[in-house]
């Protein structure tokens, strides 16, 4: 099947970028999204042109190294789904996509479909761990957790730090990864020793890096984790526990 590609080629973060077009001939409905990408490389390749630049690594929806903006949406047409598991098959009838960077103030493009996603990673660095007194592994039971509490700590560690809960919010605010970050450790024993530190240093980092949120929700509909808003409010609530506690919590 033919495909026409409208593809942003960037050259270097400050160099002026602007949309190619490509036609794939020799698609199938089993092609993935990055897989297309990879046929039009060859493509490229075969004709002595440069390869259109972008990020993978697992290409199962594990890792979060991917990411794209298909016909204005993050990732793809398929709502919850990264960019490596948007297959052409479930794009129904459209046979022309616009593929461009992740868009945010916050992630500049480094070169064509790939995006500098750093921000994410200094919110990380900023409280976003347990310290653990290292020891021989435990017994699996040793630390003893409600089903219920650590499955639901398990759905907010699901959060693959794509980004694409930025690029789809209005703000570009990043409240969505916090928040699954602070509700995830807050949920399990081995987080709470520095829960009150984590929250007070990741709230000020997610505004500082990304901005505010307003709650419209865009977030969720693209979250390839299934991420719920409730996890913005985890990230406020955390905050709120926080300031009433006092530094030392
Ligand atoms: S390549 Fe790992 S989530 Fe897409």
């Amino acid at each position: 099947m033919r495909v026409e590609l409208e593809i942003w080629r960037q050259d270097s973060p400050t160099a002026r970028g602007a949309f190619e077009t490509h036609i794939v001939d020799d698609a199938t409905p089993e092609m993935s999204l990055l897989e297309l990408l990879d046929r039009l490389n060859d493509q490229l390749c075969e004709q002595g042109l440069e390869p259109i630049q972008f990020e993978s690594d697992c290409r199962e929806g594990v890792c979060g190294a991917c990411g794209v903006t298909v016909n204005d949406r993050p990732h793809g047409p398929v709502p919850n789904t990264p960019s490596c598991r948007q297959h052409l098959r479930a794009f129904g009838g459209i046979r022309r996509l616009r593929i461009e960077p992740l868009r945010s103030g916050a992630f500049p493009v480094v070169r064509d479909l790939v995006v500098d996603r750093s921000a994410l990673d200094r919110v990380i660095r900023a409280g976003g761990h347990v310290d653990v007194a290292a020891g021989t592994a435990p017994d699996a039971d040793e630390v003893r957790i409600p089903h219920d509490q650590a499955e639901l700590a398990l759905d907010f560690a699901a959060c693959i730090g794509c980004g694409a809960c930025v690029a789809a919010c209005p703000n570009g605010a990043a409240h969505l990864f916090a928040g699954a970050k602070l509700a995830h450790l807050a949920l399990i024993p081995q987080g709470t020793a520095e829960r009150g530190r984590r929250a007070r240093r990741i709230g000020e980092a997610v505004e500082a890096e990304f901005g505010p949120c307003s709650s419209y929700g865009e977030c969720v509909e693209v979250c390839p984790a299934g991420i719920p808003l409730t996890a913005v409010a985890a990230l406020h609530r955390e905050r709120l526990r926080a300031g009433l506690r006092g530094k030392n919590d």
